[in-house]
């Protein structure tokens, strides 16, 4: 089993897209000079900075100690917390909680909404965008068959990759309303002519369960020259897949 590990400078250099694309998330949520908001998966705490510099009251929550650890350094004197979406608890109740890119990691959908719920106070909103169904199918395909060629190994991507309406189901069950829900193509360019390798190094903890460490390097290599004849890679340059679904829910 090959965990992912995050490395915060690759995720902030050649990933910076990650945080750029949540800007359209940051207009939805349109966060309120002393609201209190918590950024879920809040990685090198790019929007949580954004947050606090609108005035909000930000807490960053992430799972990985070395994102808090950067996080920290590059925003000291913010409020930044190692902590599981399925088991995070704050002491205030919150007006939003904000949450770019991270929920597809969480594999414990229910767990995580009754969190997110337990955080809010009614009314409260939850606005977040994920990998949604269809997301990366084609290099998930490509991995598929790269692992098998080389390593006899079945993948199962450990990505939680829901349809608009898993998702809607599971936040009502879960005690929100959704005011708004999307699904949409986003195709999403990578940097340079190794973009799909740094790809697939970058995020590839969640893909490479089961491939034994000494064939991964040649599993990412087949899986990039099989994406080297598609759609994914034109004149020269990497695009990846991406499907997202975006959210608005209110705590009823
Ligand atoms: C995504 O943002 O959709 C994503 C990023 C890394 C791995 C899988 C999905």
């Amino acid at each position: 089993m090959i965990a992912n590990t995050w490395d915060p400078a690759l995720y902030d250099g050649r990933h910076a897209f990650v945080t750029h694309a949540g800007q359209a998330l940051l207009d939805l949520l349109d966060a309120r000079p002393d609201e209190r908001v918590l950024d879920l998966g809040c990685g090198t705490g790019h929007h949580v900075a954004q947050l606090a510099a609108r005035g909000a009251r930000v807490i960053g929550v992430d799972a990985d100690p070395t994102m808090i650890d950067a996080a920290r350094a590059a925003h000291p004197g913010l409020d930044f917390r190692v902590g599981d979406g399925a088991r995070f608890e704050v002491e205030v109740a919150q007006d939003a909680v904000f949450s770019n890119a991270a929920l597809h990691w969480m594999r414990e959908p229910d767990a995580v909404i009754a969190r997110v719920r337990a955080a809010l106070r009614p009314g409260g909103r939850f606005v977040a965008e994920m990998g949604g169904h269809g997301n990366i199918a084609a290099i998930i395909a490509a991995a598929r068959d790269a692992a098998r060629e080389v390593a006899g190994v079945t993948l199962a991507p450990a990505w939680y990759f829901p349809t608009l309406g898993e998702q809607a189901a599971r936040l009502e069950a879960g005690g929100f309303r959704i005011h708004a829900a999307w699904w949409f193509e986003r195709p999403t360019p990578l940097e340079g002519e190794a973009g799909m390798t740094n790809w697939l190094r970058m995020f590839g903890g969640g893909l490479w369960g089961g491939v034994p460490e000494g064939a991964l390097a040649e599993v990412v290599t087949l899986t990039e020259q099989r994406l080297r004849n598609t759609t994914l890679h034109v004149e020269g340059r990497w695009v990846a897949d991406y499907c997202r679904l975006r959210f608005v829910a209110v705590k009823a």
